[in-house]
């Protein structure tokens, strides 16, 4: 088994999947296990032998474990002397206490210590087959350049950096050098609005912000610098903007603007992880940028759209940066699922070893097409659960003994170090198997979240006070008669019909399953009789010809055939596309608010992928809820 020491724990799923590990000489099958091959500081944990004895005592011997990983995979500048000291019912969350590391240190000048010309970053530019490669190296030197005018213009230790770019290597270069001199970073999602951006600088109290003159995404031009100088002034702590050139196009400079200078670049072999998030959620964070750099990996920063120009661009990059890991959105396969398989099958795979999934549940049917089609039925697709508060990866189908299943669907397995419970209604653990409840985690872990900027109050009632003593998650899980989990859905979205609670990701699950159909949002919605009902919007794949009534025929007999009657849905309701964020999850506030009439308080739609679809609903709703169904 194979953690080679330099991975760290946050990123040892990432490197199950990078397949470095397939290669290590010394794999060993269930059975013969040595656990110290499988992660080589486990050689200290006594009698602990096999995948899941070493889950166990990561759990159980929490401080053991995390302190061995700690030292081992890390570069400290001052070491810790106490391990934790943690009491999750208080709010109180303290790793490592005494000790000292600089994070970009660890991404970038141990990696060039080893290898200072790997790749470290392939930046997949919106513009297809131009990609361009970055070393270690060249990294290093980018984020020094970067941290130097930072500290040129004042930036000090504790500061938070507001840096509002696409994914590019300059973000990665930002955020890194923030790090290095101590900085907070406070990345902002470039589709943002002027006013979403204004209110997150003024959070972060920023007397930086980083941009660009334009960005540049699915061959649409956004005007980020102009975006930026509308927010700034309703933002007394900004004194300079950053501005880099993405594209040629000369934007406005006031003296408040600081103009960055152009980098080098070159060209290098190497393996290859391709994590298609945008940098601005936690996906990027943790999986484009902190854990494959702290581990030396290749990354790739695919600025692009999945369907620009055509539904074939994640497969002809993949074919042509030979991305060996490739980690996506349920939302995005189902999109590409809808076009059909020839825009997978025209391009070379092979480079492929595993395929990952996060951000929603994945439905079958999605998680079907991704294996056999996009996968070639070789590549096993790991369903990873995990949240912005949790840092990581928590529960994930692998590491996993080379034989042991893997389920469609389902995150299964707790990753080490982490103790999933479930909570019945009157907030009691839940023993036994085949069950579902509230999901927490039992102990803390160095990855989770410790607060929420600004107001401490609030992170203890939302994750500490629910469940005393316990992380609450926010979601709800299904623990399967194996002792697998499955995640079944926000807690918020679960529908009471007539008595029976259900989860919006069950119902889509199945509605999804009907052939005509790529993807649906289920909502509940306020009914006089059954106390709610349910609300169905529907996507239909490309050139499919349906009847209506045909298919709510069909939706009605597979959802009363697969769950129950009172699942079926009351209204359903054909649209075009579904209102999503950017990073991939369906706005259900936005459907409910439309449903229940209530159009003045729709919030900010910047936030919106495409903030058209919610138009489209609007009159679609319009329609049926007038002439009934
Ligand atoms: C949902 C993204 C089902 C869940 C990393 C979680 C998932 C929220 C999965 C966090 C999954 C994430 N199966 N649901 N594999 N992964 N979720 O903070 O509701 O953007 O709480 O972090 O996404 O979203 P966030």
């Amino acid at each position: 088994m194979w953690l080679p020491s330099r991975f760290t724990l946050k990123f040892a799923v990432c490197a199950l999947r990078r397949g470095v590990l397939k290669s290590h000489p010394h794999v060993l099958r269930r059975g013969g296990c040595n656990t110290a091959a499988f992660m080589p500081e486990a050689a200290g944990f006594e009698g602990v032998s096999g995948r899941a004895a070493l889950q166990e005592f990561s759990v159980s011997n929490s401080e053991d474990f995390w302190a061995a990983v700690a030292r081992q995979r890390l570069s400290w500048v001052r070491p810790f002397h106490t391990v934790q000291d943690c009491d999750l019912s208080r709010g109180r969350i303290k790793w490592f206490q005494g000790g000292m590391l600089n994070v970009s240190v660890n991404c970038l000048d141990r990696q060039v210590h080893i290898c200072p010309e790997r790749v470290a970053l392939i930046w997949e530019r919106d513009e297809r087959g131009s990609e361009v490669r970055y070393t270690y190296r060249e990294l290093l030197e980018m984020t020094c350049r970067v941290g130097n005018l930072l500290k040129r213009y004042g930036v000090k230790r504790g500061d938070c950096v507001t840096i509002y770019m696409p994914t590019c290597p300059l973000a990665v270069a930002s955020m890194l050098a923030c790090a290095r001199i101590g900085a907070a970073h406070n990345v902002v999602f470039a589709g943002f609005s002027a006013e979403a951006l204004a209110e997150r600088i003024r959070d972060a109290q920023s007397s930086i912000v980083i941009t660009m003159n334009q960005g540049v995404r699915g061959g649409k031009v956004t005007e980020l610098k102009k975006t930026v100088d509308t927010a700034v002034q309703s933002c007394p702590t900004v004194r300079h903007v950053f501005v880099a050139m993405r594209t040629e196009k000369l934007v406005p400079m006031t003296d408040r603007d600081v103009l960055m200078d152009e980098y080098v670049f070159s060209y290098h072999d190497g393996d290859v992880f391709g994590c298609v998030a945008d940098i601005g959620w936690i996906t990027g964070h943790s999986y484009i940028v902190y854990g494959p750099l702290a581990n030396g990996a290749t990354t790739v920063l695919f600025e692009s759209t999945p369907v620009y120009p055509d539904p074939g661009r994640y497969w002809e990059t993949v074919e042509r940066l030979k991305i060996n890991q490739f980690y996506g959105a349920p939302t995005a396969i189902r999109l590409l699922l809808k076009y059909g398989d020839q825009w997978v099958n025209k391009y070379d795979r092979s480079s492929l070893k595993t395929l990952g999934s996060v951000g929603e549940p994945i439905n079958t049917e999605a998680w079907e097409w991704y294996h056999r089609v996009v996968g070639e039925g070789r590549c096993p697709v790991v369903d990873t659960w995990w949240q912005t508060e949790t840092g990581g990866i928590c529960i994930a189908p692998k590491p996993s003994e080379p034989d042991e299943e893997i389920v469609p669907g389902m995150a299964m397995r707790p990753f080490f170090g982490i103790k999933p419970v479930l909570m019945d209604t009157e907030g009691k653990v839940m023993t036994s198997n085949n069950t579902s409840g509230a999901l927490c985690i039992a102990q803390p872990w160095p990855g989770m979240a410790r607060t929420i900027h600004n107001n401490h109050q609030r992170f203890i009632e939302t994750y500490c006070q629910p469940y005393p003593g316990y992380f609450f998650t926010g979601d709800g899980a299904y623990r399967s008669p194996e002792g697998y989990y499955q995640i079944t859905g926000r807690l918020d979205d679960v529908i009471n019909v007539s008595g029976h609670r259900i989860g919006t990701a069950e119902i889509e699950d199945v509605v999804n399953q009907c052939s005509a159909v790529a993807e649906s949002a289920v909502i509940g919605y306020s009914h006089d009789i059954k106390g709610q009902g349910i609300y169905a919007f529907v996507v239909l794949k490309k050139n499919m010809k349906i009847k209506e009534e045909d298919l709510y025929k069909q939706l009605n007999s597979v959802v009363s055939e697969k769950i129950a009657k009172y699942a079926c849905p009351d209204f359903v309701l054909l649209v075009k596309r579904l209102p999503k964020t950017r990073s991939g999850k369906i706005m259900r506030r936005v459907l409910r608010k439309v449903v229940e009439s209530d159009l003045d308080s729709l919030g900010d739609l910047s936030t919106l992928d495409d903030p058209s679809a919610v138009q489209e609903i609007i009159e679609g709703h319009a329609k049926i809820s007038t002439k009934g169904q």
